[in-house]
Protein backbone atom coordinates (compact mmCIF):
# COMPACT_ATOMS: atom_id res chain seq x y z
CA UNK A 1 0.00 0.00 0.00
CA UNK A 2 1.16 3.36 -0.59
CA UNK A 3 1.54 5.31 2.11
CA UNK A 4 -1.47 7.57 1.47
CA UNK A 5 -3.75 4.69 1.22
CA UNK A 6 -2.06 3.19 4.63
CA UNK A 7 -3.57 6.69 5.94
CA UNK A 8 -6.57 6.51 4.96
CA UNK A 9 -6.42 2.55 6.52
CA UNK A 10 -5.90 4.62 9.81
CA UNK A 11 -8.72 7.02 9.24
CA UNK A 12 -11.13 4.13 8.50
CA UNK A 13 -10.19 2.09 11.31
CA UNK A 14 -10.01 4.94 13.67
CA UNK A 15 -13.94 6.07 12.43
CA UNK A 16 -15.37 2.21 13.24
CA UNK A 17 -14.02 2.66 16.55
CA UNK A 18 -15.66 6.11 17.53
CA UNK A 19 -18.24 5.38 15.35
CA UNK A 20 -18.86 2.21 18.80
CA UNK A 21 -17.46 5.15 21.09
CA UNK A 22 -20.39 7.53 19.75
CA UNK A 23 -22.97 4.66 20.10
CA UNK A 24 -21.82 3.19 23.59
CA UNK A 25 -20.23 5.43 26.07
CA UNK A 26 -22.43 8.44 27.29
CA UNK A 27 -22.12 11.90 26.51
CA UNK A 28 -20.93 13.50 30.19
CA UNK A 29 -18.88 16.44 29.86
CA UNK A 30 -15.04 15.85 31.33
CA UNK A 31 -13.22 18.65 33.31
CA UNK A 32 -11.28 20.14 30.44
CA UNK A 33 -11.85 22.65 27.80
CA UNK A 34 -9.91 22.96 24.73
CA UNK A 35 -7.79 25.61 23.27
CA UNK A 36 -11.00 27.07 21.61
CA UNK A 37 -12.52 27.45 25.24
CA UNK A 38 -14.50 24.77 24.64
CA UNK A 39 -15.66 22.50 27.55
CA UNK A 40 -14.85 18.69 25.86
CA UNK A 41 -17.13 15.91 26.53
CA UNK A 42 -15.19 12.71 27.59
CA UNK A 43 -16.01 11.21 24.00
CA UNK A 44 -14.26 14.26 22.32
CA UNK A 45 -11.23 13.22 24.64
CA UNK A 46 -11.70 9.54 23.79
CA UNK A 47 -11.76 10.32 19.99
CA UNK A 48 -8.63 12.03 20.03
CA UNK A 49 -6.70 9.44 21.51
CA UNK A 50 -8.23 6.99 19.04
CA UNK A 51 -6.86 9.06 16.58
CA UNK A 52 -3.88 9.57 17.82
CA UNK A 53 -3.33 6.07 18.50
CA UNK A 54 -4.17 4.72 15.10
CA UNK A 55 -1.82 6.88 13.64
CA UNK A 56 1.01 6.56 15.96
CA UNK A 57 1.08 3.21 14.42
CA UNK A 58 1.98 4.94 11.00
CA UNK A 59 5.73 5.64 10.31
CA UNK A 60 4.53 7.85 7.28
CA UNK A 61 3.09 10.62 9.79
CA UNK A 62 5.40 12.77 11.08
CA UNK A 63 3.40 15.15 13.09
CA UNK A 64 -0.32 15.94 14.28
CA UNK A 65 -2.26 18.60 15.10
CA UNK A 66 -5.88 17.92 16.73
CA UNK A 67 -8.63 20.58 17.35
CA UNK A 68 -8.72 19.18 21.04
CA UNK A 69 -5.41 19.89 22.08
CA UNK A 70 -3.08 22.92 22.23
CA UNK A 71 0.30 21.89 20.24
CA UNK A 72 0.85 19.91 17.72
CA UNK A 73 2.28 16.15 18.39
CA UNK A 74 5.45 14.61 16.65
CA UNK A 75 4.83 10.78 16.22
CA UNK A 76 7.40 9.60 14.00
CA UNK A 77 10.40 12.47 12.66
CA UNK A 78 10.76 10.91 9.54
CA UNK A 79 7.40 10.99 8.23
CA UNK A 80 6.13 12.41 4.62
CA UNK A 81 2.74 13.67 6.34
CA UNK A 82 0.84 16.26 8.31
CA UNK A 83 -2.25 15.50 10.16
CA UNK A 84 -4.87 18.19 11.36
CA UNK A 85 -8.25 17.00 12.43
CA UNK A 86 -10.99 17.65 14.57
CA UNK A 87 -11.56 13.79 16.16
CA UNK A 88 -15.57 14.88 16.96
CA UNK A 89 -16.77 17.23 15.27
CA UNK A 90 -20.05 19.03 16.10
CA UNK A 91 -20.56 16.55 19.10
CA UNK A 92 -22.82 18.78 21.75
CA UNK A 93 -25.13 17.43 18.93
CA UNK A 94 -24.85 13.40 20.27
CA UNK A 95 -27.66 13.80 22.95
CA UNK A 96 -30.17 14.45 21.04
CA UNK A 97 -28.89 11.84 18.58
CA UNK A 98 -28.15 13.98 15.54
CA UNK A 99 -25.14 13.05 13.03
CA UNK A 100 -21.32 14.26 13.85
CA UNK A 101 -18.59 13.23 11.96
CA UNK A 102 -14.46 13.66 12.00
CA UNK A 103 -12.40 15.89 9.40
CA UNK A 104 -8.63 15.59 8.56
CA UNK A 105 -6.55 17.72 6.52
CA UNK A 106 -3.14 15.70 4.86
CA UNK A 107 -0.08 18.15 4.17
CA UNK A 108 3.11 17.26 2.91
CA UNK A 109 6.06 20.09 3.67
CA UNK A 110 4.34 22.56 6.28
CA UNK A 111 0.80 23.47 8.04
CA UNK A 112 0.08 25.42 4.82
CA UNK A 113 -3.13 25.12 2.99
CA UNK A 114 -1.05 24.75 -0.22
CA UNK A 115 0.09 22.35 0.92
CA UNK A 116 -2.60 20.21 1.63
CA UNK A 117 -2.46 16.97 -0.26
CA UNK A 118 -5.75 15.12 0.62
CA UNK A 119 -8.60 15.77 2.92
CA UNK A 120 -10.94 13.10 4.61
CA UNK A 121 -14.38 13.55 6.37
CA UNK A 122 -16.08 10.81 8.05
CA UNK A 123 -20.15 11.23 9.27
CA UNK A 124 -21.67 8.84 11.95
CA UNK A 125 -25.45 9.50 11.53
CA UNK A 126 -27.60 6.43 11.01
CA UNK A 127 -25.21 5.08 8.46
CA UNK A 128 -21.23 5.66 8.76
CA UNK A 129 -20.00 7.24 5.49
CA UNK A 130 -16.45 8.35 4.47
CA UNK A 131 -15.46 10.98 1.83
CA UNK A 132 -12.13 11.33 0.73
CA UNK A 133 -10.49 14.20 -1.68
CA UNK A 134 -7.52 13.41 -3.24
CA UNK A 135 -5.92 14.12 -6.76
CA UNK A 136 -9.15 16.02 -7.99
CA UNK A 137 -11.29 12.85 -7.59
CA UNK A 138 -14.09 13.21 -4.49
CA UNK A 139 -14.63 9.07 -3.15
CA UNK A 140 -17.60 8.47 -1.25
CA UNK A 141 -17.95 5.36 0.72
CA UNK A 142 -20.07 3.81 2.84
CA UNK A 143 -19.86 1.50 5.83
CA UNK A 144 -21.76 -1.60 4.97
CA UNK A 145 -21.95 -5.71 5.91
CA UNK A 146 -17.96 -5.25 7.62
CA UNK A 147 -16.38 -2.68 4.90
CA UNK A 148 -16.43 0.58 3.61
CA UNK A 149 -17.80 0.03 0.19
CA UNK A 150 -17.60 2.91 -2.82
CA UNK A 151 -20.25 4.35 -4.53
CA UNK A 152 -20.40 7.00 -7.07
CA UNK A 153 -17.95 9.93 -6.93
CA UNK A 154 -19.35 13.25 -5.72
CA UNK A 155 -20.14 16.11 -8.14
CA UNK A 156 -21.56 19.25 -7.08
CA UNK A 157 -24.25 20.91 -9.77
CA UNK A 158 -23.24 24.65 -11.06
CA UNK A 159 -26.92 25.62 -8.79
CA UNK A 160 -27.98 24.04 -5.92
CA UNK A 161 -31.16 24.10 -4.11
CA UNK A 162 -29.94 23.91 -0.02
CA UNK A 163 -28.88 26.99 2.13
CA UNK A 164 -27.41 26.18 5.52
CA UNK A 165 -26.64 29.57 7.10
CA UNK A 166 -24.43 29.03 10.57
CA UNK A 167 -24.17 31.24 13.04
CA UNK A 168 -26.50 33.65 15.26
CA UNK A 169 -29.34 35.81 13.19
CA UNK A 170 -29.02 38.72 15.15
CA UNK A 171 -25.54 38.62 15.31
CA UNK A 172 -25.65 38.69 11.00
CA UNK A 173 -24.61 41.82 9.04
CA UNK A 174 -27.58 43.86 7.32
CA UNK A 175 -26.44 42.34 4.16
CA UNK A 176 -25.27 38.79 4.90
CA UNK A 177 -29.42 38.87 6.32
CA UNK A 178 -30.45 40.05 2.61
CA UNK A 179 -28.25 37.30 1.29
CA UNK A 180 -29.70 34.53 2.93
CA UNK A 181 -33.27 36.16 3.02
CA UNK A 182 -32.75 36.37 -1.00
CA UNK A 183 -32.22 32.90 -1.84
CA UNK A 184 -35.23 31.69 0.17
CA UNK A 185 -37.49 34.31 -1.61
CA UNK A 186 -35.78 32.43 -4.83
CA UNK A 187 -36.98 29.13 -3.84
CA UNK A 188 -33.88 27.82 -1.58
CA UNK A 189 -35.07 25.46 1.10
CA UNK A 190 -33.34 25.67 4.83
CA UNK A 191 -31.04 22.65 5.76
CA UNK A 192 -28.75 23.63 8.87
CA UNK A 193 -28.62 20.69 11.68
CA UNK A 194 -25.65 23.06 13.32
CA UNK A 195 -22.97 20.24 12.54
CA UNK A 196 -20.93 20.90 9.77
CA UNK A 197 -19.78 17.84 8.16
CA UNK A 198 -23.95 16.53 8.06
CA UNK A 199 -24.50 19.91 6.79
CA UNK A 200 -21.64 20.27 4.34
CA UNK A 201 -22.09 16.51 3.87
CA UNK A 202 -25.78 16.92 2.36
CA UNK A 203 -25.44 20.30 0.46
CA UNK A 204 -22.59 17.76 -1.46
CA UNK A 205 -24.64 14.52 -1.84
CA UNK A 206 -28.48 16.56 -2.94
CA UNK A 207 -25.91 18.10 -6.18
CA UNK A 208 -25.60 22.10 -4.58
CA UNK A 209 -26.46 25.11 -2.65
CA UNK A 210 -24.62 27.38 0.28
CA UNK A 211 -23.46 26.56 3.46
CA UNK A 212 -22.00 30.09 4.83
CA UNK A 213 -20.30 30.65 8.68
CA UNK A 214 -19.91 34.25 8.07
CA UNK A 215 -18.01 37.09 10.12
CA UNK A 216 -20.77 38.33 13.19
CA UNK A 217 -20.84 40.64 15.60
CA UNK A 218 -20.02 38.40 18.41
CA UNK A 219 -17.35 36.46 16.08
CA UNK A 220 -15.68 39.06 13.73
CA UNK A 221 -13.39 36.15 12.49
CA UNK A 222 -16.41 33.66 12.19
CA UNK A 223 -16.31 30.38 14.28
CA UNK A 224 -15.09 27.66 12.25
CA UNK A 225 -11.38 26.66 12.37
CA UNK A 226 -9.04 27.07 9.41
CA UNK A 227 -6.73 24.25 9.46
CA UNK A 228 -9.17 21.23 11.57
CA UNK A 229 -12.47 22.08 9.75
CA UNK A 230 -12.29 24.81 6.90
CA UNK A 231 -9.35 23.89 5.09
CA UNK A 232 -10.31 20.33 4.63
CA UNK A 233 -13.66 20.81 3.77
CA UNK A 234 -12.75 23.60 0.82
CA UNK A 235 -9.86 21.07 -0.37
CA UNK A 236 -13.34 18.47 -1.00
CA UNK A 237 -15.45 21.12 -2.44
CA UNK A 238 -13.20 22.49 -5.06
CA UNK A 239 -12.42 18.91 -6.06
CA UNK A 240 -15.80 18.08 -6.52
CA UNK A 241 -16.34 21.27 -8.88
CA UNK A 242 -17.84 23.40 -6.79
CA UNK A 243 -16.28 26.90 -4.49
CA UNK A 244 -15.09 27.95 -1.53
CA UNK A 245 -14.53 31.15 -0.20
CA UNK A 246 -13.80 33.94 2.81
CA UNK A 247 -15.68 37.09 2.95
CA UNK A 248 -13.26 38.74 0.74
CA UNK A 249 -14.31 36.22 -2.07
CA UNK A 250 -10.46 34.88 -2.42
CA UNK A 251 -10.06 31.23 -1.98
CA UNK A 252 -10.27 29.83 1.25
CA UNK A 253 -7.20 27.65 0.82
CA UNK A 254 -4.84 30.77 -0.17
CA UNK A 255 -5.36 31.93 3.31
CA UNK A 256 -2.15 32.30 5.49
CA UNK A 257 -2.79 30.37 8.78
CA UNK A 258 -0.42 31.40 11.33
CA UNK A 259 -2.03 29.50 14.48
CA UNK A 260 -3.75 25.97 14.41
CA UNK A 261 -6.62 27.64 16.20
CA UNK A 262 -6.84 30.31 13.82
CA UNK A 263 -10.47 30.45 12.36
CA UNK A 264 -11.98 32.20 9.26
CA UNK A 265 -15.30 33.66 8.02
CA UNK A 266 -16.37 30.85 5.34
CA UNK A 267 -18.65 30.01 2.51
CA UNK A 268 -18.91 26.62 0.92
CA UNK A 269 -20.82 25.75 -2.25
CA UNK A 270 -21.63 25.60 -5.99
CA UNK A 271 -20.87 28.29 -8.75
CA UNK A 272 -23.96 29.97 -8.77
CA UNK A 273 -24.50 30.49 -5.02
CA UNK A 274 -20.79 31.47 -4.44
CA UNK A 275 -21.62 33.85 -7.27
CA UNK A 276 -23.84 35.42 -5.07
CA UNK A 277 -21.56 35.66 -2.06
CA UNK A 278 -19.08 37.86 -4.62
CA UNK A 279 -21.95 40.08 -5.44
CA UNK A 280 -23.10 40.88 -2.24
CA UNK A 281 -20.02 40.79 -0.35
CA UNK A 282 -18.52 43.28 -3.06
CA UNK A 283 -16.03 41.30 -4.34
CA UNK A 284 -17.49 40.96 -7.89
P1 LIG B 1 -19.34 22.20 18.28
O1 LIG B 1 -18.26 21.22 17.85
O2 LIG B 1 -18.93 23.10 19.39
O3 LIG B 1 -20.67 21.53 18.52
O4 LIG B 1 -19.52 23.22 17.06
C1 LIG B 1 -19.98 22.75 15.87
C2 LIG B 1 -19.53 23.69 14.81
C3 LIG B 1 -19.79 23.18 13.40
O5 LIG B 1 -19.88 21.80 13.32
C4 LIG B 1 -21.06 23.86 13.00
O6 LIG B 1 -21.10 24.11 11.63
C5 LIG B 1 -21.05 25.13 13.79
O7 LIG B 1 -20.29 24.88 14.95
C6 LIG B 1 -22.42 25.58 14.16
O8 LIG B 1 -22.37 26.79 14.82
P2 LIG B 1 -23.68 27.68 15.09
O9 LIG B 1 -24.52 26.89 16.05
O10 LIG B 1 -23.15 28.95 15.66
O11 LIG B 1 -24.39 27.90 13.77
Amino acid sequence: MTSLANIFQGIENSALRIRDAVTNEDTDYSAKSNQSGEIQLKLDILSDLIIAEEFSKLPEVKSIASEEKEEEEVLHEDGEFLIAYDPLDGSSLINVNLSVGSIFGIYRGGWSAEKMVASVYVVYGPRTEMVTAYKKQVRHYIYRHGRFKELEQIKLGKRGTLNAPGGTQQNWTKKHKAMVDGLFSDGYRLRYSGGMVPDLHHILLKGGGLFSYPATSDKPLGKLRKLFEVFPFAFVYEMAGGEAIDENGGRLLELPCSDPHETSPCFFGSEYEIGLVKDVYGAN
